[in-house]
């Protein structure tokens, strides 16, 4: 239980912080061990790239290899970074040009930079104020949609099979984005294994990462078939036994592009997997013990999770100030706790109707679609996630990573903030 009746003044204001500022927050990344013996293997193998001459032991088949198994899916295709693991997730679907994929709009933009780079019209859904992501009454038959990017959003996964219960009827494709979602579990099975593809970022932020990266995963042996020929110019691997000088053979079924994962990238990869559940560990005891100690403050409360997600993968916490203070935003709020604690905090970006970032009119490629983009979604509202952008702040999953006595000094500078002015 936590006092939210502290007469102190706030940090924001000259007052004393919740926190010493001499006491340090985890840093993010923490290097895996071997890490750098991996790269120096790399620098000396003369293997750079997935396309260098030689055959056989690329780290990249590796990362493949175990990100498939950790996830649960027959394929991996890593890529180098997880907006185009979104393109040719979607670009495998061979859609025609200017279908319609739902996106939600609460998400990075890249959910939906990246249907307009596969020719495709995103068209934004709302998501449920309570989790943040979208659910099967989300999915609108009128649209017309041939897809939907169904995001795992902040921590929060959304409810993949009820989705696809009713985008089968309507004949919309699932895709997971699980770009922030490495290691959650729905009913014991992986995110990204519940779609009929799923999509990853290992950007620096992300839980797995090794600077930019990325990955689709895939149980279909036909989309893995394209998947690799979309993200390396149109050639694939050889299988083992083939002779040839290069690892890619140029099969040539469909027109790729660029996409592939560097030697480096995957080397850290590896290297970095072999963290990911001790982490998730750590941080998902931090994550129940705030909500513990925040059950006691009235009006904020941790993003809601359905029954079925029986494991976590913190990405960008956030805590929800239902009330906010008394003639307070959310920024404030953000700027208060950060002051209190001496670490990031900040509110979600704008939902993407009114993203400065989603702007396809400024590519003259995009025209076409970029009027249409407009046209479809002037006038509309998306109360959702106009709601959670309004009132979340957000704390990244690093600062999960350290001991419990940080939980308490959120907590409390959570509290010491919602009373919003000394009393
Ligand atoms: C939900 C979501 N989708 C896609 C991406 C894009 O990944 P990347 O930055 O690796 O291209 C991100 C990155 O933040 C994301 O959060």
């Amino acid at each position: 239980m936590v006092q939210t009746t502290s007469v102190a003044t706030l940090a924001v204001d000259g007052g004393d912080p919740v926190r010493d500022p001499a006491r340090r927050w985890p840093e993010w990344p923490v290097p895996a061990p071997g890490l750098l013996e991996s790269l120096g293997t790399v620098v000396r193998s003369g293997r750079w790239a997935i396309s260098s001459p030689g055959h056989g032991n690329l780290f990249e088949r590796r990362f493949a290899r175990l990100w498939s198994a950790y996830v649960g899916t027959r394929h991996c295709v890593p890529t180098d970074h997880g907006s185009s693991a979104l393109v040719i997730a979607l670009e495998s679907l061979g859609l025609d040009p200017g279908d319609r994929v739902l996106v939600p709009a609460l998400t990075w933009t890249a959910s939906a930079t990246a249907v307009l780079r596969a020719g495709l019209l995103p068209v934004l859904t709302d998501v449920d104020p309570a989790t943040g992501t979208i659910g099967p009454e989300h999915l609108d038959p009128a649209v017309g949609a041939r897809a939907a990017i169904v995001v795992h959003w902040a921590c929060a996964m959304a409810d993949v099979p009820a989705i696809t219960a009713v985008a089968d009827g309507l004949g919309i494709t699932v895709i997971e984005d699980a770009a922030q979602a490495h290691g959650a579990r729905w009913l014991g099975r992986p995110a990204g294994s519940l779609g009929r593809l799923g999509c990853f970022s290992m950007q620096h932020a992300k839980v797995l990462t090794c600077g930019e990266g990325g990955a689709v995963v895939t149980d279909s042996d036909e989309l893995d078939r394209r998947l690799q020929e979309l993200r390396a110019d149109s050639r694939r691997y050889r299988a083992p036994h083939e002779t040839g000088a290069l690892e890619l053979a140029e099969t040539a079924g469909v027109m790729g592009a660029n996409f592939c994962l560097s030697e480096f990238g995957a080397a850290v990869l590896c290297s970095q997997l072999g963290l990911l559940d001790d982490q998730h560990e750590t941080r998902n005891r931090n994550y129940r013990l705030l909500d513990d100690l925040l059950s006691g403050i009235d009006g904020v409360r941790l993003l809601a999770h359905r029954p079925e997600q029986d494991r976590l993968s913190l990405y960008e916490v956030p805590i929800v100030f239902e009330d906010l203070p008394p003639g307070r935003d959310n920024r404030w709020v953000a700027a208060a706790l950060a002051a209190e604690l001496g670490t990031r905090v900040y509110p979600p970006r704008v939902p993407l109707h009114r993203s400065p970032l989603l702007r396809p009119s400024t590519k003259p490629a995009l025209a076409p679609l970029a009027a249409e983009f407009g046209r479809l979604h002037a006038g509309r509202r998306f109360p959702g996630a106009e709601h959670l952008a309004g009132h979340a702040v957000l704390l990244h999953h690093s600062a999960f990573l350290g001991p419990a006595e940080d939980m308490v000094d959120v907590a409390a500078a959570v509290g010491k903030v919602a009373a919003g002015r000394p009393l």
